[in-house]
């Protein structure tokens, strides 16, 4: 078997996305995750671009043993100095430096040449390897960059000391024969040494993993993923799809470290601390992925799996017959179902969730797995406005009426309005209170489950002074939620 590294980029290309944003610890929680499900490499930041990237990127490294850990710079000095010192705890480290190669960012976004450009990569990973000694180039817009030209850059930075080549398509332009075309051309015409070739394929024509599986048959060695294919806009490549793509055609003679067990939580964590749903009907990882409905299909599975069933779901950790938690469980199931989903909890910490879950099991009948991830989600951050209270009154041939309470930095306001529904009516009494200007640019609210006692997730973006903040909150009450979501985004520009 031919071993394929597995570089995730979650912590870094996923958390670029907006209103995917995680502080320290999250990204440690997430990082641990990643250890315990066998990535090779965790790509942790871009510690040049802020002050808690940077921090992370420190964190991450002393909280992690085996993958080695990655930051990401331009092809700057001062950049590649930042990453190097916010790896210094790291046992294994990585500096991930590159430039853009394709004319248009040549010519646009630099105003070189290309030779001029092959210059800097080569600077930028010759100045790399003076602080460590694993550096991986990326090739900016690699897809749309003419492989002859490309080669020529990859031959300098192997010659310079690039230990992995990157051949990132940053649009998600290519077709898959085109990007695995690329990869051998790259292959047959550089002397490539004992560096590899990574794979590091956007979302945004649905590509992404046929993409990358073209990569790997046509000689890459590395593949850059994310948990859900999080990622710039459309996304980027999921982890999951590829590696279990690889596993389930064994026969091509690949394999990864992945321990694909934890895959179905680390998907869940992911997407319960990033506020990113996952679509019911997303490869793998989504509600729906083993679900059969049609009559056809549950005759066929009922008579033998194998008939509608390629993948065994509890090879990426689906347990159907998990313990269902409810009011009558105790501590001990829930601290194990946690840890299942890959959160450790002790103590005061987990005696504060537990309460939390009490409450919401009188509410709810059954409580499944993105319920829990809730729990021990978001809450106790340090907010300035809180609600005290919410009543709404509303119902057919009434006019909807909502009541609300707010504490703001320890003073109290009340506010009453009517308004177009209850979540409206409600909003506005927030609206009479907090007197800004605050427009509501995208207001989404899923159900988790499909019972009505279920809880609705609700997503808001909104926009304040030409800037847009995110805004999140779940509860069986949808009212309630829409209120809470609202008031988070506030949370973010209130001082
Ligand atoms: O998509 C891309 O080109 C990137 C690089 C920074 C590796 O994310
Ligand atoms: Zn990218």
């Amino acid at each position: 078997m031919e071993r394929i590294y597995v570089f995730d980029t979650t912590l870094r290309d996923g958390e670029q996305v907006p209103g995917c944003q995680l502080n320290t610890i999250e990204k440690i929680q997430v990082a641990q995750t990643l250890e315990l499900l066998g990535v090779d490499v965790i790509e942790a930041g871009f510690p040049v671009s802020s002050p808690g990237d940077f921090n992370s990127v420190v964190e991450i490294s002393k909280a992690v043993t085996w993958p080695t850990i990655c930051a990401l710079t331009r092809a700057v000095e001062k950049d590649i100095e930042v990453a190097a010192e916010a790896l210094k705890y790291a046992k294994r480290k990585r500096i991930h430096t590159g430039i853009g190669t394709s004319d248009s960012h040549i010519k646009y976004k630099f105003n070189a040449t290309r030779e001029e450009i092959i210059e800097r990569a080569v600077k930028a990973v010759k100045y790399a390897r003076n602080f460590v000694d694993d550096v991986e180039f990326y090739a900016e817009d690699a897809g749309r960059t003419e492989n002859e030209y490309l080669a020529r850059v990859v031959q300098a930075v192997v010659n310079a000391g690039a230990t992995v080549v990157n051949i990132p398509d940053t649009t998600g332009y290519c077709f898959p024969d085109e990007y695995g075309a690329k990869i051998k051309y790259l292959i047959d015409n550089v002397d490539l040494k004992d560096a590899i070739l990574s794979t590091h394929c956007h979302q945004d024509l649905g590509m992404a993993t046929a993409n990358t599986i073209a990569g790997v048959l046509n000689g890459a060695r590395q593949i850059e993923v994310t948990i859900n294919g999080i990622g710039e806009r459309a996304g980027n490549t999921s982890l999951e799809e590829v590696v279990m793509a690889l596993k389930s055609h064994k026969d091509r003679g690949f394999d990864t470290n992945i321990n694909t067990q934890h895959i179905y939580s680390a998907s869940r964590m992911v997407s319960s601390l990033m506020n990113m749903p996952v679509q019911p009907n997303k490869a793998i990882v989504g509600r729906n992925a083993f679900a059969h409905s049609s009559g056809i299909h549950q005759d066929g599975v009922l008579k033998n799996v194998e008939t509608y069933e390629i993948i065994n779901p509890q090879d990426v950790g689906i347990d159907d017959n998990a313990i269902v938690l409810t009011a009558r469980s105790g501590r001990a199931a829930l601290k194990n179902r946690l840890a299942i989903l890959g959160v450790k909890l002790e103590g005061e910490e987990l005696d504060e969730v537990y309460q939390k879950f009490l409450e919401m099991a009188d509410r709810k009948k059954s409580i499944n797995d993105d319920d829990i991830l809730m729990l021990v989600g978001k809450d106790g951050r340090l907010t300035r406005i809180k609600i005290e209270y919410l009543q709404v009154l509303c119902g057919i041939g009434v006019r909807d009426v909502a009541s609300i309470g707010l504490d703001i930095a320890g003073e109290h306001f009340e506010a009453t309005a009517s308004g177009n529904g209850p979540v409206d009516a409600a909003i506005r009494a927030v609206k009479n209170i907090i007197r800004r200007k605050i427009k509501i640019k995208e207001f989404l609210i899923q159900a988790i489950d499909h019972g009505s006692d279920d809880i609705g997730k609700v997503h808001m973006q909104v926009e304040h002074n030409d800037i847009h903040y995110y805004g999140f909150s779940a509860n069986t009450d949808i009212v309630a939620a829409s209120v809470e979501a609202f008031i988070d985004a506030v949370n973010k520009f209130v001082n």
